[in-house]
C-alpha cells in the first residue's frame, strides 16, 4: 500500500532550540517511518523577517539542516531539503498569490500578532504579508495530505486549506488534495522566562549548546515568582523548570519533584541541577552525532542536493498541471 504524502518545514533563524526540537522535529523522526515525507528547511520564508543578513542565513540555513540530522531525521528515508534548493515553490507561491485575496491575508492573527512581536523591523512588505500563500504553495506542491505542526501554524493551515478551494473551484478539478493537521505532542514549551520558548523572546535553550551551556541556561531559569526564599512552598504548576521534569523525569520522580516542591523540602537550585542533568543526558546522542557530522559539511550538502532532486520528481509534475490548468 502506498504510503500518504507529508510536508513540514521550519524557518532558519537563528539556532534549533528544545521548542522546535521537542514540538516538531523530534516528531519528524517518527513520522519519517509512517509516511512519504517532505522536510523543508523554508529559507525563503526567513527571508520575509531577514532580509539583511546573507551571511547569518547562509550560516543559519546549514545549521539548521545539520540540527535536523543530528536529531534522527533520516535522509534514507525521507526528502531534506532547503526551499529555494526547489525552484517550483517559489513559482507555485505567484501563482497562488493571484488567487488569494488580501483580505484573507490581512484577517491571519499571526500576521499582525508578529508585527507587535518583532520590533524595529519594517515589516510592512508584500512577502511578509504573503508569508502563508508561500507556506501553503509549500504543502499543496506535493499535494500532501497531513501536515505535522505545532498549535500556532493552524491558522495558516486554514487558510491553505482555503486556497485549494478556491483553485480547485476556480479550474474545475480536485487539483488539490484536503489538508489534514497533525498537531505535535507538546504544543507549547516554556522558555527561560516561563513565556512560550521562541526566538523573538530571546529565552531558548539551544539544542546544540554545550553541557556546561545548557547547565548555565537551566540554572538562569524563572520559577515560580512567589517561592522567594529557600523554605518558601512553591508551586510547581507554574514552574518552567517543572515542565521539563514532566518531559524527562519518570512518573515517580516527577511525583517526588512536586511534592518537593510544594513542601519546600527540594529548593529551586538542587531542582533546577536535577533538570540540567537530566537534559544534558537526553541530548547526548544528539551532540555524538552532530559532532560526526561537523566533521564534513559537504556531505551534509550533498544530502540536502539529493533532497532537493527528489522533491523535484514530483514539483515539476505539479506545476505542469498548474499552468495547464490556468492555461499558462
Ligand atoms: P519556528 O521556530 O517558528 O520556525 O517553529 C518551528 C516549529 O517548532 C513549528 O512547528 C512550531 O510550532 C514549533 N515550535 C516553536 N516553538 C515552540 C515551542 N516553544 N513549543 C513547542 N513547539 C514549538
Ligand atoms: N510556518 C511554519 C513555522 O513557522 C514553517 C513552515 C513553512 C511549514 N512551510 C511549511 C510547516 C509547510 C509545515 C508545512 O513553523
Amino acid at each position: 500500500m502506498s504510503q500518504k504524502r507529508l510536508v513540514s518545514g521550519i524557518q532558519p533563524t537563528g539556532k534549533m532550540h528544545l521548542g522546535n526540537y521537542l514540538g516538531a522535529v523530534s516528531n519528524w523522526v517518527h513520522l519519517q517511518d509512517e509516511y512519504e515525507s517532505y522536510f523543508l528547511v523554508v529559507d525563503l520564508h526567513s527571508l520575509t523577517t531577514v532580509y539583511e543578513d546573507p551571511e547569518r542565513l547562509r550560516q543559519d540555513k546549514l545549521d539548521l539542516a545539520i540540527d535536523i540530522l543530528a536529531a534522527g531525521v533520516d535522509p534514507a528515508k525521507c526528502a531534506l531539503f532547503h526551499q529555494s534548493d526547489v525552484p517550483e515553490h517559489s513559482e507555485l507561491h505567484l501563482y497562488l498569490s493571484m488567487i488569494t485575496p488580501l483580505q484573507w491575508l490581512m484577517r491571519v492573527p499571526t500576521y499582525k500578532g508578529k508585527i507587535e512581536e518583532i520590533k524595529g523591523k519594517d515589516l510592512d512588505t508584500y512577502g511578509f504579508l504573503g508569508y502563508p500563500v508561500l507556506m501553503a504553495a509549500d504543502i499543496l506542491l506535493y499535494k500532501a495530505q497531513v501536515v505535522p505542526v505545532g498549535q500556532d501554524q493552524l491558522p495558516h493551515l486554514e487558510l491553505a486549506r482555503e486556497i485549494a478551494r478556491r483553485f480547485n473551484s476556480l479550474y474545475k478539478k480536485p487539483v488539490f488534495p484536503m489538508i489534514e493537521e497533525k498537531l505535535t505532542q507538546y504544543p507549547v514549551l516554556p522558555g527561560l522566562d516561563g513565556r512560550k520558548m521562541s526566538k523573538s523572546y530571546q529565552n531558548t535553550i539551544p539544542v546544540s549548546a554545550t553541557p556546561d551551556e545548557m547547565q548555565k541556561l537551566v540554572m538562569s531559569m524563572l520559577t515560580d515568582p512567589n517561592r522567594k526564599r529557600r523554605t518558601d512552598p512553591g508551586n510547581p504548576y507554574i514552574c518552567p523548570v517543572f515542565a521539563y521534569h514532566k518531559i524527562y523525569n519518570s512518573p515517580t520522580r516527577q511525583e517526588e519533584v512536586s511534592v518537593g516542591c510544594q513542601t519546600a523540602e527540594i529548593g529551586c537550585v538542587d531542582c533546577k541541577k536535577e533538570c540540567a542533568s537530566l537534559l544534558i543526558d537526553s541530548l547526548g546522542s544528539f551532540r555524538a552525532r552532530r559532532a560526526e557530522l561537523m566533521k564534513d559539511t559537504s556531505q551534509v550538502s550533498a544530502i540536502l542536493t539529493k533532497g532537493a532532486e527528489k522533491a523535484r520528481n514530483i514539483t515539476t509534475q505539479t506545476i505542469r498541471e498548474v499552468k495547464q490548468q490556468i492555461g499558462l
